[in-house]
């Protein structure tokens, strides 16, 4: 019997959608795969991205799971239309929330922030095309957040004024939301909140991406049943290798703390 759900993202930023997946799915039991050997994906070619992604589903596949949930922006843009054809379970992929900001802020400007890969490919043009008329939605790659996230870096002076910096060009005076499209960026939000005006909210595509995978699942999913909160509930992998030793344990128990905290952000 298929029993897990894969959850898959080029490093560590995948796990702000497994955070919320372990609330919302307590009963179910996931493998998490980031794939640290080659993390960041974002700055590197589409076809590289399609190669790691395969390679990650030809292991994640050969587990037996039941779905796999593309937990980043960068590879859903680069393969997830080729992972499709290839592999027959359920895939579910992850793109930048602009419909749900543009619905919920009717009247003003949006900025969506991703990796360039996500920022310069034709997957996000399409939906802006798609769902924008007003043309009311900026783009801005930041591709430095994925190296500070990974190296735990998150509300230093250098993020600060990296940010800083790259917000400089924009006046954000009619805009209502930011879109946060690279689940990396999600670890942000205490700092992105200092520079920002109070105004623009956080929108995200956690939530979305799971009522998916719910949709999708439909009666093979696990409603009720036993305590979940075991510690087998994730099996986690740094590329194809098991997450054993405790420095590499703690590091992710590090980063899921920091998500408890970003998540009472607004
Ligand atoms: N976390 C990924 C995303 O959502 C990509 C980060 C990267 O490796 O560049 O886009």
């Amino acid at each position: 019997m298929k029993i897990r759900i894969a959850f898959f993202d080029s490093g560590i930023g995948g796990l702000s959608v497994l955070h919320r997946a372990l609330k919302i799915l307590p009963h179910e039991k996931f493998i998490f795969f980031a794939d640290e050997d080659h993390v960041p994906y974002g700055t590197k070619s589409r076809e590289e991205v399609l190669n790691f992604t395969d390679s990650a589903f030809k292991f994640l596949t050969s587990r037996n799971v039941k779905a796999i949930v593309v937990a980043c922006n960068t590879a859903t843009s680069a393969a997830v239309r080729e992972m499709r054809a290839r592999y027959s379970i359920p895939i579910i992929g992850m793109e930048p929330a602009v419909k749900k900001a543009l619905e919920l802020f009717p009247r003003q400007k949006i900025l969506v922030i991703a990796t360039p890969i996500t920022i310069h490919g034709d997957k996000l043009h399409q939906l802006i095309d798609r769902y924008d008329s007003e043309h009311r939605t900026e783009l801005l790659a930041l591709p430095k957040l994925v190296d500070f996230a990974e190296r735990q870096e998150f509300a230093s002076i250098a993020v600060k004024k990296y940010l800083e910096d790259q917000f400089a060009a924009f006046n954000f005076e009619n805009f209502g939301a930011i879109v946060l499209g690279c689940t990396h960026f999600n670890y942000f939000k205490d700092v992105l909140r200092e520079i920002l005006p109070s105004r623009m909210k956080f929108v995200d595509g956690s939530d979305g991406t799971i009522n998916e995978l719910i949709r999708q699942l439909g009666t093979n999913l696990i409603i009720g049943g036993s305590d979940s909160n075991s510690d087998s509930q994730v099996e986690f992998y740094f590329s194809e290798r098991p997450v054993v030793e405790s420095k590499d344990l703690n590091r992710i128990k590090k980063f899921l703390e920091r998500l408890d905290s970003m998540e009472k952000i607004e």
